[in-house]
């Protein structure tokens, strides 16, 4: 059985609650149910961490051992070069994925320090962009 590992970074874990006008208000559990449910052939994991050496930690753990990872790295993603690092330093695919339009909205959060050593960007799209990245991931793996 193919294994996908999520990852969310900061403030994610509040998703459903958090400014409900640009994240929704689903919680990320109840989405995460669905997405199983749609994908009963995967092993789907999810980590959330808001420390940003903790997700250090898990993507230098599980990049050896999943065969793909979906990473919304929240804020870290236009601030981390280690996170950056961390992506290159393991064999397995990591697609970045934002629930916003990061590219219309405010312009720091238009760069991403992580996306040059990801597979791809998937971002706007709601919950469902990580639906999409898993999506990529079977497709590209
Ligand atoms: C986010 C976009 C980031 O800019 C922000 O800091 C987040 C969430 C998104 O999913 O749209 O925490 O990654």
């Amino acid at each position: 059985m193919r294994r996908i590992l999520i990852i969310n970074g900061p403030n994610l874990n509040l998703l459903g609650k958090r400014e409900p006008s640009t994240y929704g208000s689903v919680s990320f559990e109840d989405y995460l149910d669905t997405l199983r449910r749609r994908y009963p052939d995967i092993q789907t994991d999810y980590f959330q961490s808001n420390i940003e050496g903790v997700l250090i930690d898990k993507i230098q753990q599980a990049g050896f051992e999943v065969d793909g990872i979906v990473l919304n790295a929240g804020a870290y993603t236009h601030t981390s070069i280690a996170l950056q690092d961390a992506i290159r330093a393991i064999p397995a695919p990591v697609i970045e994925v934002h629930i916003s339009n990061v590219h219309a909205r405010e312009t720091y959060r238009h760069t991403s320090l992580i996306a040059a050593a990801c597979r791809g960007v998937i971002c706007g799209f709601g919950l469902d962009s990580y639906r999409l990245a898993v999506e990529a991931l079977l497709s590209y793996v």
